[in-house]
């Protein structure tokens, strides 16, 4: 049993990033970084794009498998295993990397999002989408969570077409104005 779970932070306009792919001070916040963190560690696998991979150490020396069009395959570097996701399909990477099954984090970027939310193999795609919002934070130029955000969609309609359904939204950080909303797959 395989479970795929997505985390972001957004700004109100659905971005990730600034315009220059850079992650900006408006979109960290205390309260979002510590439950992020807390849920990367109970995962057995952790999904990034190259960009993100390149923009954020590996301090907690966590197992990364890293989405880019240069890896061979699936192969294994120092810093983490490479994946091509045109060269090897998704179920065969699990069957090699978490054969017993396993919790897997995808903290993102957009490459990871786009691909879990529907272009993996039907039966391996989000399970939850955990997406945090900085309700405060003004990025409209910056980089989308989704490809869709940058084509003027909106977040929770695209979290919605991927068969994803929002609980109850909590605030995090009531001075910040963060809150957060976890998705979850619905019944196809
Ligand atoms: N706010 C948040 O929650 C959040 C979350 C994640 C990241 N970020 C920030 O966002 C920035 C990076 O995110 P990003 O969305 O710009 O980049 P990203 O998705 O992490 O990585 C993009 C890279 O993925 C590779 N790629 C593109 N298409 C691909 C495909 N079809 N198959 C395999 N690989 C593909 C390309 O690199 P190759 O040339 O190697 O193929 C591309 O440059 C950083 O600043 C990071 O800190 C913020």
């Amino acid at each position: 049993m395989i479970s795929i779970h997505g985390y972001a932070i957004v700004c109100r306009h659905g971005r990730i990033a600034d315009a220059t792919g850079a992650f900006p001070p408006a979109l960290m916040n205390e309260a979002d970084w510590a439950y992020f963190q807390a849920e990367l560690d109970r995962a057995d696998l952790c999904v990034l794009g190259s960009a993100s991979h390149r923009a954020t150490p590996n301090r907690a020396n966590r197992r990364r498998l890293v989405m880019s069009r240069g890896a061979a395959g699936l192969e294994q570097r120092e810093d983490a295993w490479w994946w091509a996701p045109q060269e090897v399909a998704f179920d065969e990477v699990c069957a090699r990397l978490l054969p017993a099954g396993g919790r897997i984090g995808v903290p993102g970027g957009q490459v990871a999002f786009d691909y879990f939310l529907h272009e993996s193999p039907p039966g391996l795609r989000f399970s939850e989408f955990h997406l945090s919002r900085a309700t405060r934070a003004a990025i409209p130029d910056g980089r989308g969570l989704l490809r869709g955000v940058e084509a003027g969609r909106d977040t929770d309609a695209l979290l919605r077409e991927g068969g994803l359904r929002p609980g109850a939204t909590r605030v995090i950080d009531a001075d910040a104005g963060v809150d957060l909303t976890v998705y979850v797959a619905h019944p196809r």
